[in-house]
């Protein structure tokens, strides 16, 4: 680290130190912003991306990943900025052996990754992932020291019959029956209806869910796991509203789709307003 980003770095944390203490001693949460390129991109769009994350500016006080198709891992592994991490998009339940077209966390380590999107809705849904299955392998990516960016999220029809909170419940409580120690977890919470669709949950129904998710951890798993993790906001959000969503006091970050392939990533990964406060 530099003489100025430490300064940076240390500037930051006592700012959060004075923070804590004018919440009452809420935990502070490093915002974390994510790029899920998803089944996107050949090496010339990846060499397009990796110029304007190289040319922009990447806050020290933020962490930053890019969900990389698999078979472009380790391309981008050589190329991207330092400070930015790069995540798997899947990953299988066991170490090794007859699992065709799968990859395992070992292999993600062998790498250099460092972390793993589960449970995404696109998982979910077109490959039939089960709650089950997503815990499964959330447990065993964790058990191999991977982070895991762990998927939550109601679908439209869901939302209209009012069981937004039931099912991203039932999502984490699945996880929670199968790991103990949440630590490397960081949990995503993407409204269906908000991916990929251009309708962004509006901040006061993002805080919402963020919010209840917060208490049903505090009351299932534990007030300290509550208070720590990171719950990420993702669908359909852009430079135009990354700023207004980072306002709420429960969106610790951004899981970003079609607009992590644009130069306007940039924006939100600078989009954190709760810094400059
Ligand atoms: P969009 O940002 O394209 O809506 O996608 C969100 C998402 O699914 C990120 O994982």
């Amino acid at each position: 680290m530099s003489k100025r980003e430490c300064s940076q770095d240390c500037a930051g944390r006592a700012l959060a130190a004075q923070k804590q203490k004018l919440t009452g001693g809420a935990m502070d949460r490093t915002f974390i912003v994510g790029g899920n390129w998803k089944m996107n991109g050949d090496r010339k769009a990846i060499d397009e991306i990796i110029k304007f994350m190289r040319a922009g500016t990447i806050p020290t006080n933020n962490e930053v990943y890019i969900g990389v198709p698999s078979i472009y891992l380790d391309y981008v592994q050589q190329r991207k900025p330092k400070n930015v991490e790069i995540a798997a998009q899947n990953c299988y339940k066991v170490e090794k052996g007859a699992f065709t077209g799968e990859i395992s966390p070992d292999m993600l380590k062998d790498l250099g990754v460092k972390w793993v999107i589960l449970g995404h809705s696109e998982r979910r849904k077109i490959f039939g992932e089960s709650d089950e299955l997503i815990a499964e392998k959330t447990a065993h990516a964790l058990e191999k020291g991977l982070k895991v960016i762990l998927c939550v999220g109601e679908t439209l029809d869901e939302r209209e019959t009012g069981q937004t909170n039931a099912v991203v419940f039932r999502q984490t409580k699945a996880v929670a029956d199968k790991i103990k120690d949440w630590r490397n977890v960081v949990i995503a919470y993407e409204p269906v209806w908000a991916i990929g669709t251009g309708k962004t949950a509006s901040p006061e129904q993002a805080q919402e869910v963020h919010d209840a998710l917060r208490k049903w951890i505090a009351e299932n798993i534990s007030k300290e796991v509550a208070d720590t993790i990171r719950i990420q906001y993702g669908g359909s959000v852009t430079a135009g509203n990354a700023k207004e969503l980072a306002t709420q006091k429960d969106i610790d970050g951004f899981l970003v789709g079609g607009a992590s392939l644009k130069p306007e990533f940039m924006e939100i990964i600078n989009a954190n307003v709760k810094a400059e406060k």
